[in-house]
């Protein structure tokens, strides 16, 4: 049965309550935001007619998202991260703020405050003695190729299980999470091991929908990045490791062709002994271009939540 009762006095009435227009209190943005969103819920189920039992279906699958804490990892899958950088990208061209390194998206899984040291950092507390070691390196350096120093490059990523510390529980303390201050070159090196991809819980929410879509829930093997530094565009971003099955079929859309990146096995016994190694190893190399800014509200990472932010260190 089609019916249609959007344009009524009686539904549109109805909205402007729900939002609170006829109240003084309450914040006016909410209000607006509100009003638009349940309209076009309202809209969608009038256009799809969308029946009662698939109505109280979807809510019941909010409610387990939210017990299941997944709500931040279904918004990546829905392209909503992808969406906010496309709009950033947009308001960086528009103020004469793009170029640099492309950004990309964050997720859910940044723990602050990791330990940080001065051009080197062992990043692995050892404890997988048979994955393959990591050498990550890279330069950074203004748009110019000036090397920047003092840059704090904060890296996080995955184990070989594609679990990440904290979230993690039987990780150590900051494994795998580190910040690297560049040297007077604009140098960091970190030691640490190859992270496999990661992918959604199996019998969590957000797999469950992408179930019902037709499509999967993995990343590829994936190292994220923060760089920041007073006077520069504060940068969010991964590179993908190239030769991943998802490297381009990310579920999260995080793939960007400047962020794919080669890991190279390193047989030379010299280059490894440089490095302090005696064994082959896997180099990644990763160079960063930063883009100047005087506006200070762009030389920080923008608000959201994350473990153990604003807690003392
Ligand atoms: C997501 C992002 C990640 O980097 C990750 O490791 C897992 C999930 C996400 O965007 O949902
Ligand atoms: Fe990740």
């Amino acid at each position: 049965m089609t019916v249609k009762t959007m344009q009524t006095a009686e539904v549109q009435d109805l909205l402007e309550k729900v939002a609170g227009f006829n109240k003084e209190g309450g914040n006016e943005r909410v209000k607006t935001i509100v009003h638009r969103l349940m309209h076009d819920v309202f809209q969608i189920i009038e256009d799809l007619d969308v029946t009662p039992d698939e109505f109280w279906q979807a809510v019941y699958y909010v409610n387990e998202l939210g017990q299941n804490g997944e709500a931040a990892l279904l918004a990546p899958g829905l392209g909503m991260d992808k969406y906010l950088d496309i709009r950033l990208d947009a308001e960086d061209e528009q103020a004469g703020l793009s170029g640099g390194t492309p950004r990309t998206i964050e997720g859910p899984l940044y723990v602050a405050g990791a330990p940080q040291s001065e051009a080197f950092a062992r990043m692995d507390d050892g404890s997988d003695e048979t994955a393959e070691i990591m050498i990550l390196t890279g330069q950074v350096t203004d748009e110019n190729g000036q090397p920047l120093a003092n840059a704090v490059v904060d890296v996080w990523h995955a184990d070989r299980k594609g679990a990440y510390s904290y979230f993690d529980q039987s990780q150590s303390e900051y494994n795998l999470r580190r910040r690297i201050v560049t040297d007077e070159n604009g140098r960091y090196t970190a030691r640490s091991i190859i992270p496999s991809g990661y992918g959604c819980p199996p019998e969590g929410s957000t797999q469950q929908l992408l179930n019902l879509l037709g499509r999967h829930g993995n990343r590829p093997a994936h190292i994220h990045f923060f760089i920041s530094k007073p006077g520069f565009k504060h940068l969010t971003t991964q590179i993908n490791l190239a030769g991943d099955a998802y490297t381009y079929d990310d579920f999260a859309f995080a793939t960007r062709d400047e962020l794919v990146v080669d890991a190279n096995r390193i047989e030379d016994h010299a280059e490894a002994e440089a490095y302090g190694l005696n064994k082959p190893f896997t180099k990644v190399e990763f160079n960063i271009q930063l883009v100047r800014t005087d506006k200070s509200e762009l030389q920080s990472r923008h608000e959201r939540k994350r473990a153990l932010e604003g807690e003392p260190a």
